[in-house]
C-alpha cells in the first residue's frame, strides 16, 4: 500500500478523525499529586492543554491566550498522511517541538524513537519534566530549525507551525532534507498566502503580524512546493488546508507532505 494517501480518502479519513478523537493529550504519571502542582505553577503561564491521569490539567493554571485546548489536532489530521504502523521503531524528528506533546503522542502511539527540538528553552524544560513524569524516551532538545543538523538519521520529519516564524525558511526545508534517510518522508504545517489569480508566486511579509514578532513569511503553496522540489524532495504537495482565525484575505494554514527519495 502507498504510504501516502490521495485528497479524496484524506477528506474522508478528516471527518472520522474529527467525529471520533477530541485531540487531547493525556499523560499517564504516578508523580505524588502535590509535587506535580507545585512543578506546574513554576511553568506558568501555560499554552497547551495537558491533562494528567490523576486528573490535574495545565488547565488550572494561570493560562496564555491563545490556549490550544486540542494540542493532537494536527498529528491527527497527519497520521492517515504516512503509513504510521510501519514506523514503530524508526526515527522521528519534531521542529518546533514546544512542551513535547505531538513527539510523546508519536512515541507512545506509534512505537517511535523521537527528537524533539525547540529554541525556547522553557519549553524544553517544560518537555523535559513531562518525559521524566511519564518515564518516556524522547529526546527533547533546545535547537534551532534552521540550524539542527543529523545527516540521513531520520525516518520522519514533522515540521508544524514553525516555518512561518523562521527568518529563513529554505535553509530549514533543506536541512529537513538533509536529515531525512532516503525513503523518509516530511509532512510540513504552516501559514500560507495564495492570490492564484493575481500570481502563483507571491508571498506575505508578516513580521510582526498579529503583535507576534516572531511571524516572518507566509509563502504560497506554489512556491513551498517548488522550493521543495528544488531542494530535491519528490511528491512533493499540499494535502489540506484550513481557513486562518483573525487572518487576512488569502491566508490560510495548510499542511504539505513530500518525499526523500
Ligand atoms: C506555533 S508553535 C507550534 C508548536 C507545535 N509544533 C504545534 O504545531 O502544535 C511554534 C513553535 O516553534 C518554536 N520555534 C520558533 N522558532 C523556532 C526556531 N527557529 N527553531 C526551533 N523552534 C522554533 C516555538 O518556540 C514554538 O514552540
Amino acid at each position: 500500500m502507498s504510504s501516502i494517501l490521495n485528497y479524496a480518502q484524506q477528506t474522508l479519513i478528516n471527518m472520522v478523525v474529527k467525529m471520533n478523537n477530541d485531540f487531547k493529550f493525556v499523560l499517564e504519571t504516578d508523580i505524588d499529586k502535590d509535587v506535580l502542582i507545585k512543578t506546574l505553577r513554576s511553568f506558568e503561564p501555560w499554552g497547551h492543554l495537558v491533562e494528567f491521569t490523576n486528573g490535574v490539567s495545565t488547565d488550572q493554571f494561570k493560562k496564555r491566550t491563545p490556549f490550544n485546548s486540542h494540542p493532537l489536532r494536527k498529528i491527527s489530521r497527519s497520521r492517515h498522511l504516512i503509513d504510521f504502523a510501519s514506523l514503530r521503531g524508526k526515527k522521528m524528528l519534531d521542529i518546533g517541538c514546544n512542551v513535547g506533546y505531538n513527539s510523546m503522542h508519536c512515541e507512545r502511539q506509534f512505537g517511535m524513537n523521537v527528537t524533539g527540538i525547540d529554541f525556547a528553552n522553557k519549553n524544553i524544560e517544560r518537555a523535559n519534566f513531562f518525559k521524566k513524569v511519564s518515564n518516556s524516551n524522547c529526546e527533547f532538545l533546545i535547537g534551532n530549525a534552521e540550524e539542527f543538523s543529523r545527516p540521513n538519521n531520520y525516518d520522519l520529519v514533522v515540521h508544524f507551525g514553525t516555518l512561518y516564524h523562521l527568518p529563513n525558511p529554505i535553509k530549514s526545508i533543506q536541512l529537513c532534507f538533509d536529515n531525512l534517510r532516503s525513503g523518509g518522508n516530511l509532512i510540513l504545517e504552516t501559514q500560507i498566502f495564495e492570490k492564484p489569480d493575481v500570481d502563483p508566486n507571491l508571498c506575505y511579509y508578516m513580521h510582526g503580524f498579529n503583535n507576534d514578532v516572531t511571524n516572518f513569511w507566509a509563502v504560497s503553496p506554489t512556491v513551498l512546493t517548488r522550493v521543495m522540489t528544488f531542494i530535491g524532495f519528490i511528491e512533493a504537495k499540499e494535502i489540506q488546508r484550513v481557513p486562518h482565525k483573525n487572518s487576512i484575505e488569502g491566508m490560510f494554514r495548510a499542511q504539505f507532505i513530500a518525499k526523500k527519495a
